[in-house]
C-alpha cells in the first residue's frame, strides 16, 4: 500500500539530490570507471578522515566488514566472542561463519550491550567482543575498552547504525580493532544497494580486508593470499557516496529535530518508553525512532490502518530462528524488546508535519482503547 507516511522515503531522497547523485553517476560511466578506481580511494579517504582512524576499506556489505574484521584479527574456530542478541542477524552470521562461537548477552534499556554482563561471559576461550552500536547510539565505550583490556580482548565495533556518533568526541568505528559500517539504503549514509566498511587504524586489518574484498588476491602483485570473497564497494556506489557526504551534518542535525518533535509529542502518551538516554558522554545521530509498548502489536496495526508505515526490529528473538542453530541464552531485556519496540518513520526526508500526525494517531489509539487493554 502507498502510505501517508512512509518509512523512508527514497524517491523524494533521491529528487531532493539528483543533481549530485546524477552527475557522481555520470562521471563513472563516462570514464568507464566502474571497479577500484580513484572514486573508491577517495570515499575511502573521506570515511576514513570522518570516523577518525588512518584506514577505511570500501566492502560489499557491512556484513563483509564483520566477518573481514574478525578473520583480520585473527579469530576462528574455537574461540568465542561476546556479542547481543539484540542486534541485525549479520553480527551474529558473521562469527558462526569465521568459524567462533557467538556468546550472547543482554542489553541494557538504551538497546545496546549491558557492560554489567560482560565480564560474567567471559571464558578461557573468549577473544573478541563485538559490540553493537544500536539505532545510532553507540555503546558505553570507556567501560567497554576497561573490560576489554583487562581480559585482553579485542573489541569490534558494529556501527552499521552509527556513522557520526561518538563518544567523549571521538567517533563510533574508531575505537576498536575495526569499525564496521553498512551503506544499505536507508541508514544514514546510504547507497542504491548494499555497500559496507571497514575502518581501523591496524595495518594489517586493513590490508587483509583489502585481500579478502578481491578473492585473496593482492592486486599489485597477483597473488592469492588467502581463500577471500568477492566483496568489493562498486566504484559507483563509492561515488554517490561521497556526493553524499557532505549533506551528513546537515541530515543527522535534522535527524535529532525529529527526534525531539516526536518526543514533545508523544511525551506522557499511554505507557510509551521514549528513547531518551543519557548524552553526556555519548552523542547519538538518531539513526531510528524507537519507542516501546506494551500494546506494540495493536498500536502498529492502527498506525498501518491510517497510513503510518513503522517496522520492528526484531519481533523474535535471534535464538527462536531454528534455521540458525543458537541455543536460548535467556536474556529477558532482549525478550521484552522484541515483544515491545517500535520505530516510527524517520529519515532526512521525513517532516515535521508527519511526526504530527503520526504523534496524533498515536494518541488517538491510546486515548480510544484505555490504558488497560492489550
Ligand atoms: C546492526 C547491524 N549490523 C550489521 C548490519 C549488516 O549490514 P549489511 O546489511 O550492509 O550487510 C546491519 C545492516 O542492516 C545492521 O543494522
Amino acid at each position: 500500500m502507498g502510505y501517508k507516511v512512509p518509512f523512508v522515503d527514497p524517491r523524494t531522497h533521491y529528487r531532493n539530490y539528483k543533481g549530485e547523485i546524477d552527475a557522481a553517476i555520470f562521471d563513472c560511466l563516462s570514464k568507464g570507471d566502474l571497479i577500484y578506481r580513484q572514486q573508491l580511494h577517495n570515499f575511502e579517504e573521506m570515511l576514513a578522515a570522518f570516523v577518525g582512524v588512518k584506514y577505511a576499506v570500501g566492502l560489499g556489505s557491512g556484513y563483509h566488514a564483520l566477518l573481514f574484521a574478525l578473520m583480520g584479527a585473527s579469530i576462528g574456530p574455537g574461540d568465542e566472542v561476546i556479542t547481543v542478541a539484540h542486534t541485525f542477524v549479520a553480527t551474529v552470521s558473521a562469527i558462526v561463519h569465521c568459524g567462533a562461537k557467538p556468546v550472547l548477552v543482554d542489553v541494557a534499556s538504551d538497546f545496546n550491550i549491558d557492560p554489567d554482563l560482560i565480564e560474567k561471559a567471559v571464558t578461557e576461550r573468549t577473544r573478541a567482543l563485538m559490540v553493537v552500536h544500536l539505532n545510532g547510539r553507540i555503546c558505553d565505550m570507556a567501560r567497554v575498552t576497561e573490560i576489554a583490556s583487562k581480559h585482553n580482548l579485542v573489541v569490534i565495533e558494529d556501527a552499521a547504525q552509527s556513522l557520526g556518533a561518538t563518544f567523549d568526541g571521538r567517533g563510533a568505528g574508531s575505537f576498536g580493532a575495526a569499525g564496521c559500517f553498512s551503506f544499505y539504503p536507508f541508514k544514514l549514509l546510504g547507497g542504491f544497494g548494499d555497500g559496507g566498511a571497514l575502518t581501523t587504524n591496524d595495518a594489517g586489518i586493513a590490508r587483509m580486508a583489502s585481500l579478502l574484498r578481491f578473492n585473496g588476491e593482492d592486486r599489485d602483485t597477483g597473488e592469492y593470499h588467502h581463500h577471500g570473497q568477492t566483496a568489493l564497494l562498486d566504484n559507483v556506489q563509492a561515488a554517490v557516496l561521497s556526493a553524499k557526504f557532505p549533506h551528513l551534518p546537515a541530515w543527522i542535525e535534522h535527524r535529532h529535530r525529529i527526534a525531539e518533535h516526536y518526543g514533545r509529542g508523544l511525551e506522557g502518551v499511554g505507557d510509551l518508553r521514549l528513547p531518551c538516554f543519557r548524552q553526556e558522554r555519548q552523542k547519538d545521530i538518531s539513526q531510528n525512532y524507537v519507542v516501546r509498548t506494551t500494546r506494540r502489536d495493536a498500536l502498529r496495526a492502527h498506525l498501518h490502518n491510517e497510513g503510518i508505515e513503522t517496522l520492528v526490529h526484531w519481533p523474535k528473538p535471534m535464538w527462536e530462528h531454528r534455521g540458525l542453530g543458537l541455543t536460548n541464552p535467556g536474556l529477558p531485556e532482549t525478550e521484552a524488546i522484541c515483544r515491545e519496540v517500535i520505530s516510527l518513520p524517520m529519515s532526512a526526508e521525513t517532516t515535521f508535519e508527519q511526526v504530527d500526525y503520526t504523534t496524533q494517531q498515536i494518541r488517538e489509539f491510546f486515548s480510544r482503547r484505555g490504558p488497560d487493554r492489550r
